[in-house]
């Protein structure tokens, strides 16, 4: 990528903490080479609408209550169009709870990202943090990767790791994984958008900064 600033749109569902981490450190000026685009939410009651308001990022709601299961292609087409308006170098998926469709996916190749609170290829899917909870792993943590067509699937860009404390419960490994993601996701974001970040069929090379971002 060069020197004009990448401009970097976002999916979101939920309370936004992710988006909220991102966001927020590039409006500071704190990612160099990135510009925040537009939020596109997939319900009206995502916690994200407010973060973005607060740092004047327009919103986009493409509402999956006006389209349902039966109307899965048209929300997906939705989807894309609003995605397709923003020109976006790349699109964060900051907990967005919907499958893309493979025509979003391949409509940006590499070019979306997402993060998931678990380390890959362990735990895909919902609930992750609970998956592994339950399974009983001593080390955890989360992934960001791009998005391909499958499930979780695509190639890895980073992972932070944390060592499960003998005395957490859910709550306290859902807490734990939720910092280190919310350092995790802008890293990656930083990266990609200064161009250290080549993919090469699964494997991603990253060149590290000289001077690491301090998040
Ligand atoms: C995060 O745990 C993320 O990894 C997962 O969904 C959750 C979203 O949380 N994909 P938030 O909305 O960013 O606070």
């Amino acid at each position: 990528m060069g020197d004009k600033p990448r401009v970097v749109s976002f999916l979101a569902s939920g309370r936004g903490s992710n988006f909220r981490a991102v966001a927020g450190r590039i409006v500071a000026g704190k990612i160099p080479g990135a510009r925040a685009g537009r939020l596109v939410v997939d319900n009206p009651q995502a916690g994200a609408i407010a973060a973005a308001r607060e740092m004047k990022i327009p919103v986009d709601v493409v509402d999956y209550a006006d389209y349902g299961k039966n109307r899965r292609s048209l929300f997906d087409a939705a989807i894309l169009e609003t995605l397709r308006g923003h020109s976006p170098d790349l699109i964060v998926a900051a907990g967005f709870m919907k499958i893309l469709s493979a025509e979003t996916v391949n409509s940006f190749p590499n070019r979306i990202i997402n993060i998931h609170p678990s380390l890959l290829p362990a735990f895909p899917g919902v609930k992750a943090q609970e998956q592994a909870f339950q399974y009983g792993v001593k080390i955890t943590g989360c992934t960001v990767h791009f998005v391909d067509t499958g499930l979780d699937s695509g190639p890895i860009i980073l992972q932070k790791a944390l060592t499960v404390g003998e005395d957490w419960s859910l709550e306290t490994l859902r807490r734990e994984i939720l910092k280190l993601e919310h350092q995790a996701l802008p890293e990656a974001v930083g990266l990609v958008c200064a161009g250290r970040v080549t993919v090469e069929g699964r494997r991603i090379r990253v060149r590290a900064p000289k001077k690491w971002w301090s998040f």
